[in-house]
């Protein structure tokens, strides 16, 4: 076990990019509370990338170089952008929501319905998140058409992905043109009025969809891989004593969608926990790590309703949305339950395999099948 050995420890993040990593729930906590005084989230400080030592395709370096959105940013700077962020968040409508998500769940369920058999990562949790957040955004179909599409392809981080990043940023500064000239009632409108300029509005339409669907997807994918393989979970979501907040909570807990993340930079030479850490150097901390501390662990049966699990992230940086993530996973799972209800998995669970890489959980696919004949169209709501 990682956390056996020290509370943070150094760690090679990527091939050849070196950093710290915080693994008990303690030290994790006491570098979030001291961002970003005592740790800075700004990757300006970061030694490496300033000598260029971390080459354009590592895959670290999409994950951690600086960008210009509230990410990125400490202090002032990050409070203006993410206020901006959390104004408009606080303004989208959850019941507008809702529907927006069972309507794109039963257009992708409608897709694989009557073909008894379905990959729920490729042409479920995937899409889903990802079309909600263009719905939120109030982008036409046309658009979000391209976005997506460009989207996969700066995720899939190929040779064209220099050419995506240029196709989606055109595709944000359309649609700020477009709510400038006609606002809606939708979180590009929002961003507009928060006081946003054109280049902010870009980066954080970016810094939303990046942030919002990949571990949106990652939670949906998992609590439903966890409903289907455990018997006492499935009978209880179907008999409705338990739900699938528990599912959940559950995933969060256990297996949450960004794994390790938050590089922070020490302010000068700091020791936490009696480790020396230098400055220079990423320190990134372990949200699976620290939510699995038996220092913390709350009893297997304590956790539906706990949510005093990481997987958001806590301090000045954490997630902005967690209650619209919820909204958007619990909607999405209880839509398969109505709609398929004789799912299960094809594959035995061993067969299940997880995405490779250092931030971010998530199942390469996940076979299910289920009877066509069984409630295949959806009579809407
Ligand atoms: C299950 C789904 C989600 C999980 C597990 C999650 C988790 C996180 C975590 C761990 C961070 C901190 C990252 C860091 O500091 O490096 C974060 C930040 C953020 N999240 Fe989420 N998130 C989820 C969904 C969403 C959604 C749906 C939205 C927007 C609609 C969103 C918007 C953001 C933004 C804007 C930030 C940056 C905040 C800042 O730097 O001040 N997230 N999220």
């Amino acid at each position: 076990m990682l956390r056996d050995q020290a509370p943070i420890m150094p760690v090679e993040i990527a091939p050849g990019v070196y950093g710290y990593l915080a693994v008990t729930y303690r030290a994790v906590v006491y570098l979030l509370r001291n961002n970003p005084h005592r740790f800075a989230k700004d990757p300006k400080h970061w030694d490496a990338l300033n000598h260029g030592q971390i080459p354009p395709d590592n895959p670290a370096r999409a994950m951690m170089q600086p960008r210009d959105n509230a990410l990125w940013k400490d202090g002032p700077e990050h409070a203006r952008l993410r206020s901006a962020i959390t104004e408009s968040l606080a303004r989208v409508d959850t019941h507008a929501l809702a529907a927006s998500v069972t309507q794109i769940a039963d257009q992708l369920i409608d897709a694989f319905a009557s073909a008894g058999q379905a990959d729920l990562v490729t042409q479920y949790a995937d899409p889903l998140p990802m079309q909600t957040v263009m719905d939120m955004f109030g982008c036409s179909h046309e658009l979000s058409h391209r976005a997506i599409s460009a989207v996969s392809r700066l995720f899939n981080a190929g040779e064209d992905a220099a050419r995506a990043n240029a196709e989606l940023e055109s595709a944000c500064l359309e649609l700020t043109d477009l709510k400038r000239r006609r606002p809606g009632r939708d979180v590009t409108t929002y961003l507009i009025a928060a006081g946003l300029n054109n280049a902010e509005m870009v980066q954080t339409i970016l810094l939303l969809i990046g942030a919002a669907a990949p571990p949106t997807s990652s939670l949906i994918a998992n609590a439903k891989r966890r409903i289907l393989t455990n018997a006492l979970l499935a009978n209880n979501v179907h008999s409705g004593i338990s739900s699938v907040a528990a599912a959940i909570d559950d995933v969060l807990w256990d297996n949450p969608p960004i794994h390790n993340y938050c590089p922070l930079y020490a302010q000068g030479h700091q020791i936490v926990e009696g480790v020396s850490l230098v400055p220079g150097w990423p320190i990134l901390v372990s949200f699976a790590a620290a939510n699995g501390d038996p220092s913390v662990l709350s009893m297997p049966g304590d956790r539906a309703g706990n949510r005093g699990h990481l997987a958001f992230s806590a301090g000045v940086h954490g997630c902005p949305a967690p209650t619209l993530a919820r909204l958007i996973a619990e909607t999405a799972l209880e839509r398969l339950l109505d709609r398929l209800p004789t799912i299960e998995l094809s594959v035995t669970e061993q067969e299940l395999t997880n995405r490779p890489g250092t931030f971010l959980a998530g199942l390469t696919a996940l076979p299910v099948r289920f009877d066509p004949e069984a409630h295949p169209h959806h009579h809407g709501r």
